[in-house]
C-alpha cells in the first residue's frame, strides 16, 4: 500500500480535481485504489456518491473507532476504486483529535486495515494546516502538492512546504514531496509564464506535466467525470493521464530525498 497525500493549504488550487482523477486513473490501470476524503467540504465524496444522505459512516467515524474501516468504505462506479467518504461531521474531528493520545498517528492507524486490500491510497486534503491535515500527512508515503499558476498560490506553496519541512525535521512527517503539480496553466498569459519560470528555478521536484486551465474542469465537477470517462475533456484527461504515469514512475523508483528547505526558494 502506497499512500499519496494531495495537499496544499492554499484553497482552490486543484487538489480535489487531482485526487479524484489520480485515484480513478490508478484504478483504471488495474491498481486497487482507495480514495479517502479528508476534507469536511466532501467534494471528492460528491464526485462518487449519488446521494450524500446515503452515507452512514465517514472518515471521522473510523478515526474515532465508532465504525470499522470496512463498514465505512464504499465501492464506486469505477472498478477497483473504493471511497472512504467525508461528511460535514469530519469538521468535528479536529476538536476530537486534540484530546486523543498519539493524535497525529490516528489517520494512519485508521487506514491500517486497508494495507493488504489496496495498492494505492489517495488522500484529498482540506485547504488548512490543521491537526487533521497533519495526521493525513503523517499517514502518507508521499506528498503531491498541486499549485495553480497564480502568484499568490506559488508564494503560499513556499509556506506550505516550509510547514511540512518543520515536521519532517522532527521526524513527524516521513513522506517526501513526490512532486509539485502546476494546475490551471494558460500559456497565453504572462502570469503563467512568470510562475512557471519561478518554479523552474526553485529546485522543487516539478512534475513535467502541467494541467491546463479549462472551463471544462468546472463542467466535469457537475457531471462528475474523471479521466477515462466518455465525455471527459480531451486535454484535461491527457494531462491527468500523463501525470498518473509520472506518479507511477516516481513511486516505483526511490522517492527523492527530503526536500527540506526547497520551499524557501519559491
Ligand atoms: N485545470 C483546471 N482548469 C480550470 N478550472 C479548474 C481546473 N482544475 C480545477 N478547476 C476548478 O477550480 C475549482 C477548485 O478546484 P478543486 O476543488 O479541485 O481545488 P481544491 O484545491 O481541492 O479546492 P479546496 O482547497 O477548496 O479543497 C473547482 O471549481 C474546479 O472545477
Ligand atoms: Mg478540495
Amino acid at each position: 500500500m502506497h499512500t499519496i497525500a494531495i495537499a496544499n493549504h492554499k484553497g482552490g488550487v486543484g487538489k480535489t480535481t487531482t485526487a479524484v482523477n489520480l485515484a480513478a486513473g490508478l484504478a483504471r490501470r488495474g491498481h486497487r485504489t482507495l480514495l479517502v476524503d479528508v476534507d469536511a467540504q466532501a467534494h471528492a465524496t460528491f464526485w462518487f456518491v449519488d446521494d450524500p444522505d446515503d452515507i452512514e459512516a465517514d472518515l471521522q467515524d473510523v478515526v474515532t473507532g465508532r465504525v470499522a474501516f470496512r463498514e465505512a468504505v464504499r465501492t464506486t462506479r469505477i472498478e477497483g476504486l473504493d471511497l472512504l467518504p467525508a461528511t460535514l461531521a469530519l469538521a468535528q474531528l479536529e476538536v476530537q483529535l486534540v484530546s486523543m493520545t498519539r493524535r497525529e498517528d490516528r489517520i494512519a492507524r485508521a487506514l491500517e486495515p486497508g494495507r493488504d486490500a489496496y495498492e494505492f491510497v489517495v488522500l484529498d486534503l482540506a485547504p488548512s494546516l490543521s491537526l487533521v491535515s497533519l495526521a493525513a500527512l503523517v499517514a502518507a508515503d508521499s506528498i503531491v502538492a498541486p499549485v495553480s499558476a497564480t502568484k499568490l498560490a506559488v508564494s503560499g506553496l513556499g509556506a506550505f512546504l516550509g510547514w511540512t519541512d518543520d515536521f519532517r525535521l522532527e521526524g513527524v512527517i516521513t513522506a517526501p514531496l513526490l512532486g509539485v503539480l502546476v494546475t490551471m496553466v494558460d500559456y497565453r498569459t504572462r502570469v503563467t509564464r512568470e510562475v512557471l519560470e519561478a518554479l523552474d528555478g526553485s529546485g522543487l521536484p516539478l512534475f513535467a506535466t502541467n494541467v491546463p486551465r479549462r472551463v471544462a474542469a468546472e463542467d466535469q465537477v457537475g457531471e462528475r467525470l474523471v479521466t477515462g470517462d466518455a465525455g471527459s475533456s480531451g486535454d484535461l484527461s491527457a494531462a491527468y493521464d500523463a501525470f498518473i504515469e509520472e506518479v507511477l514512475t516516481r513511486t516505483t523508483t526511490t522517492c527523492s530525498s527530503s526536500t527540506a528547505g526547497a520551499g524557501e526558494q519559491v
